[in-house]
């Protein structure tokens, strides 16, 4: 066997929900003895990069590559139709030259063995062909997500790509096969870069060569659990025959990960530390946590119908207002909010989550179903009020809901009178408990999953053998 030190190099999506589990999955394979090459985007690094390899001793490095975009481009709010177009070309390109770099003769690194790539970069397959370096795919959103950008083929063939204009609202109802289980899902489930009435949608393409790249390798890994999926991933599995399912990582990583590999930090945004000190003067599962994840643009309207929602229900809450959260500013945060919520409302601009969910006076998360957040929950056992934007939040949501019992939907076009009963019935009512019963029941699964024997557990082994190149 080879004694050179396998080198996985992992590029994610330059996005906190795609950077996190990547950069879970890159400390993992370090435990296991690679040498990781962590690929960040400029984008990135413009953005006040948390990134950071404080306090490792080599063995991990962070490399940089160009993400193409203009120089006037604000780069404030990921413009993901912009990366879309430079990625494949500009990004491409980039990271071909940071493989050579990095496969040179001086270079300090061991050779490259395999290259990780988001399902969202897959232009970086090409380079590992053209390398011969072994490349695979993590996508890393939930599993029924993944089946939604599935859909693009039956979407073209039923004539629902590209939607009519005048009957877009209309044919959101209409409804395809999906699971047997489930029956059919609406086209307003599916993820919504498929829910397009422009033939050049540039997000709906890219999301299908996506989807198709997926297909073409074999190969994919996903942040999911079987007990939790288990419809959807055996649908999967017919399609993509070596699938790893290897989540919640967040439990993964408390099994496997070296400890010294904690001080490795991913927060796009400056973490506020004081509100786990102000958590500790509550009471066990009183605080409601409210967090809209890294890419929710909402109207100055929508945050103050939140607001009065929170303050009326005169339940505690740690809300993150992310500084670019709100088109135009976050000014509806009036004075007379701050008074009535004095004592029982704090807000900041961004935080541990995953402390934050862990702490005992969490009781309910107010979420817009991003994956990570949603699997973090579970694993700390907190049932959700779910605020779905975009993406497959909505197939999530559906999930959250109807599949698994752990969820309740706020309907998109908010109002503080359904926040105000929500968050009651989370906290204090009979659909709250019931809530809580179930998500318990899935940490349990969960840590199950993760733990020495149990399914994540194993295909991670099997994960780590495919990349050593042990096992074919
Ligand atoms: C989204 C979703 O993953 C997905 O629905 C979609 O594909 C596009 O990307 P995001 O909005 O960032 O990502 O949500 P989420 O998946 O929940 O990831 C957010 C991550 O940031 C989580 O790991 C969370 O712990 C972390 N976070 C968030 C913090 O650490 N602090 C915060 O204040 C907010």
């Amino acid at each position: 066997m080879s004694r050179v030190k396998p080198h996985a190099v992992c590029l994610p999506i330059p996005a906190q929900g795609h950077i996190n589990p990547m950069l879970k999955l890159a400390k993992l394979l370090h435990s296991k003895g690679f040498y990781i090459t962590f690929v960040q985007i400029e984008f990135d690094k413009l953005q006040n990069s948390g990134l950071s390899t404080k306090g490792i001793n080599g063995n991990f490095q962070f490399q940089t590559i160009s993400d193409g975009l203009p120089p006037d481009n604000q780069r404030g709010v990921l413009d993901l139709p912009s990366l879309a177009y430079t990625m494949p070309v500009h990004g491409l390109k980039s990271f071909r030259e940071l493989i050579q770099k990095l496969n040179s003769a001086d270079s300090d690194s061991p050779p490259v063995s395999c290259i990780i790539s988001d399902g969202g970069m897959g232009f970086s397959l090409k380079v590992a062909h053209e390398f011969n370096i072994p490349g695979i795919i993590f996508y890393t959103l939930s599993a029924c997500g993944m089946l939604g950008y599935l859909q693009y083929e039956k979407l073209i063939e039923m004539a629902y790509f590209p939607l009519k204009a005048d009957l877009y609202n209309g044919y959101l109802d209409k409804t395809i096969e999906w699971t047997p289980s489930m029956g059919t899902v609406r086209l307003r489930d599916l993820p919504t870069f498929l829910r397009t009435t422009n033939p050049d949608d540039i997000m709906f393409h890219y999301n299908m060569e996506s989807a198709q790249n997926a297909l073409k390798t074999g190969n994919l890994i996903l942040n999911t659990f079987d007990d939790l999926e288990k419809e959807v991933l055996d649908i999967l599995k017919s399609k993509i025959p070596n699938l790893y399912t290897i989540g919640p990582l967040c439990l993964l990583s408390d099994q496997i990960c070296e400890p010294e590999l904690n001080s490795i930090q991913s927060n796009l945004w400056k973490e506020d530390e004081k509100c786990l000190e102000w958590l500790d003067t509550k009471e066990p599962k009183s605080v409601v946590y409210v967090n809209y994840g890294s890419f929710v643009i909402m109207t100055p309207k929508q945050l103050t119908e939140f607001a009065w929602g929170l303050a009326n229900s005169k339940f505690s809450f740690l809300w993150v207002i992310r500084p670019n959260l709100v088109e135009g500013g976050s000014e509806a945060i009036s004075g007379d909010f701050l008074n009535e919520v004095k004592g029982r409302g704090l807000i900041l601009d961004w935080c541990s989550q995953e402390k934050v969910l862990g702490h005992s006076s969490i009781g309910g998360f107010l979420t817009h179903c991003g994956w990570n957040s949603i699997l973090e929950s579970i694993s700390n056992g907190v049932p959700m009020i779910c605020w779905p934007f975009f993406a497959e939040q909505q197939l999530n949501c559906l999930y959250l809901c109807k599949e698994w019992g752990i969820g309740m939907e706020i309907d998109v076009n908010v109002e503080r009178s359904e926040v105000e009963r929500l968050v009651k019935e989370l906290m204090e009512g009979e659909k709250g408990i019931q809530m809580k019963e179930k998500i318990v029941e899935l940490k349990n699964k969960a840590e199950k999953a993760t733990e020495p024997g149990g399914s994540s557990y194993i295909d991670f082994d099997l994960l780590v053998g495919k990349l050593k190149g042990e096992i074919p």
